[in-house]
């Protein structure tokens, strides 16, 4: 794995970096920089999230670490088969991934998590030097909509081509296969938009086509 991860002190992002020095002062605890990719360096399956929550991924300093997403996403990595060892929300939980590689469009929390586009921009060429370098991954799974566009312009494809929708399925250059998913935030788990159940399909279909 030959990938760059941004450095601790990127300032690629005025808004961004600004927010971290702050909250580097406001909660001294918690990571306050951009969080690496997490996971296994020859991994099949590459999951690409929108940006690291405050309280969880900027806390632990590991990609959906702490939070509400991650509890659903950690429970789906383990239910089809990509965890050795128990998650337990924090970086040190001894817990690795097996096959799959977690990052995250935009490297560091924005404030409202949401990242602008000349943020989403900046932080683009990491994902692109991710997806280049990891040539083991067959396939690449997106958590909403952001990511997903994210992903599609990091490969240099056009948006019209590759249109997002949940548990849509994009075929690539070398049987690679683009997967997305509506983002398994708490809001949309709570509104309903994202059931577990449909989660998980989607883990069902990318192991299936992962074991293939
Ligand atoms: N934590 C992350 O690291 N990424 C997300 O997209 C959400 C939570």
């Amino acid at each position: 794995m030959s990938f760059q991860e941004p450095h601790r002190d990127c300032d690629r992002c005025p808004r961004l970096r600004n927010f971290l020095l702050e909250k580097r002062k406001e909660l001294p605890s918690y990571h306050n920089a951009p969080v690496p990719s997490f996971g296994d360096p020859k991994a099949k399956l590459l999951i690409v999230g929108l940006a690291p929550g405050m309280h969880g991924a900027n806390q632990t300093g590991r990609p959906f670490t702490g939070d509400w997403a991650g509890d659903l996403l950690y429970a789906a990595l383990e239910e089809y088969g990509f965890t050795n060892g128990t998650y337990g929300g924090t970086a040190d939980d001894g817990l690795t991934l097996d096959g799959a590689l977690i990052t995250n469009a935009v490297r560091c929390v924005p404030p409202q998590n949401k990242p602008v586009g000349a943020e989403c921009a900046a932080c683009r060429p990491f994902l692109t030097d991710q997806i280049e370098s990891l040539n083991t991954v067959k396939a690449i799974l997106c958590l909403g909509k952001i990511s997903h566009d994210n992903t599609v312009r990091a490969m240099g494809l056009k948006l019209s081509a590759y249109p997002f929708g949940h548990h849509k399925i994009h075929e690539l250059q070398d049987s690679k296969r683009l997967y997305s998913s509506y983002h398994c935030s708490r809001y949309n788990t709570n509104t309903k938009r994202l059931t577990e159940e449909m989660f998980y399909k989607v883990f069902a279909d990318v192991r299936k086509y992962i074991d293939s």
